[in-house]
């Protein structure tokens, strides 16, 4: 079978190393790709959004089968092109991807089915928005409406703050289109835990959980990131908790989707916080979370290609999805500077007797040099019978891998290992 991953970073990488443990997979190609990944796919220079040229480019190579891993080519609609010239997909259909693509209809679809998060009101208004935050206490929490790089949400410590926020994305333009609705919430508090889960439209079965860690620093400080490290399993997500969110978020989430014939098919990314009032949602992702990826996939035993092409066919089992009881801790090396100004170009290299997963996200090859390409540069994951162990693991290989400006956080899975240590 001719299988091809849309999609260049880490997430990508894992989703990739995965697929190759079944032998009906003859070549895997990654559109784009990156130069980390030459060992495990085929490169193809086509953009994640390049729709017309991955599909022709699906057509002239024969594809079996497209996993499309990240948002913005499933909220274009890239599954539904690909399944009209007859190429069965990973990932939900464009009605369906709209669950991340709109926050406002998210959670209009949380209000409508009675899904537990965080009360909020909608505006496509200025005025209206500034009236409306006249009469609310802040902490209060701002969300573009549309895709904006995982950087469209401001907590506003202050109403003047939110005001400002309001204003940035609806009358200066901020995140683009994607700031002229927006939603404002209430600030709710407790562990935040990630569940990814295969959905084929009629069961929903969730993976491993975990816990990213989103800020740039140590200690949850610096700023708002794409993911500096990621625990699977995450201690805050109890077997209690996780029979709770089946019955009154995951369920209920795949029912109402269809309800809306809006059937979704794929990997849907539930973002939780665990409240005093029990779990809510704090937003849906309509794909595999980076870095969560990395270190769910490690922790799975059963075949990925398997359960991919089970959730495309609508045959999918909860007896289909096994995981280990090992921990993960993946530690992502990014560019010093990142998420802001950072310097590209420097080489990597890797210790010979490198004990874990390499998932490489931003690196490009020049002759047989691998160069850093991005901020977020690569990800470690490690694996241990105990949390502990895995992180130990981690910290002492990710001193095999170099490259000039490298940082990474050192706390990654402590907040993770305080929760255990008490139970
Ligand atoms: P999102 O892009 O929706 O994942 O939001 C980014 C981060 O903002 C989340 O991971 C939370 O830490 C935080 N956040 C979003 N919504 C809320 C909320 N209603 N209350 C508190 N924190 C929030
Ligand atoms: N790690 C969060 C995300 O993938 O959106």
């Amino acid at each position: 079978m001719n299988v091809m991953v849309i999609g260049g970073g880490g997430r990508e990488h894992a989703i990739i190393k995965k697929l190759k443990e079944n032998k009906d997979i003859s070549v895997i190609y990654a559109l784009p790709g990156n130069g980390g990944m030459k060992d495990d796919a085929v490169l193809v220079p086509i953009g994640a959004t390049e729709l017309d040229k991955i599909c022709d480019f699906a057509t002239k190579n024969k594809i079996d089968f497209a996993v499309v891993a990240p948002d913005d080519p499933l909220v274009l609609g890239l599954v539904d092109r690909l399944n009209e010239i007859g190429i069965k997909c990973f990932g939900p259909k464009k009605d369906a991807a709209i669950i991340e693509g709109s926050k406002a209809f998210s959670k209009n679809l949380m209000k409508k089915y009675n899904i537990p998060t965080a009360k909020y009101e909608t505006f496509d208004n200025l005025e209206d928005a500034i009236k409306y935050l006249d009469n609310e206490k802040a902490p209060i929490v701002i969300k573009a409406d549309g895709l904006a790089l995982g950087k469209g949400v401001i907590i506003a410590k202050t109403i003047e703050e939110a005001k400002e926020a309001v204003v940035d994305m609806m009358q200066n333009g901020k995140f683009g289109k994607s700031g002229n609705t927006v939603v404002i919430e209430e600030f709710l508090e407790g562990p935040e835990v990630s569940v990814l889960a295969f959905t084929d439209g009629k069961v929903v079965v969730p993976m491993v959980s975990s816990m990213d860690h989103k800020r740039a620093l140590d200690g949850d400080n610096g700023l708002n990131t794409g993911g500096m490290g990621t625990i699977a399993p995450n201690p805050y997500y109890t077997p209690e908790i996780a029979k709770i969110c089946q019955e009154t978020i995951f369920e209920p989430t795949i029912n109402a989707m269809n309800k809306e014939n809006r059937t979704f098919k794929g990997c849907l990314y539930f973002g939780l916080m665990i409240t005093k009032d029990g779990p809510k949602v704090i937003e849906y992702n309509c794909r595999f979370g980076d870095p969560e990826t990395q270190v769910v996939l490690p922790l799975m035993e059963s075949d990925l290609f398997t359960v991919m092409q089970k959730t495309e066919n609508g045959t999918l089992t909860k007896e289909d999805v096994k995981f280990s009881n090992e921990n993960a801790c993946c530690i992502i090396m990014a560019s010093k500077g990142y998420p802001e100004k950072y310097d590209k170009g420097f080489e990597i290299t890797v210790d010979d007797g490198l004990n874990g997963e390499l998932y490489v996200a931003g690196a490009k090859l020049e002759g047989d040099k691998l160069l850093t390409n991005g901020g977020r540069v690569l990800g470690l994951t490690t694996k241990g019978k105990t949390l502990g162990e895995a992180i130990h693991k981690g910290y002492k290989e990710i001193e095999k891998i170099h490259f000039h400006n490298a940082f990474y956080r050192k706390d990654i899975g402590q907040k993770a290992m305080k929760v255990t240590e008490k139970n």
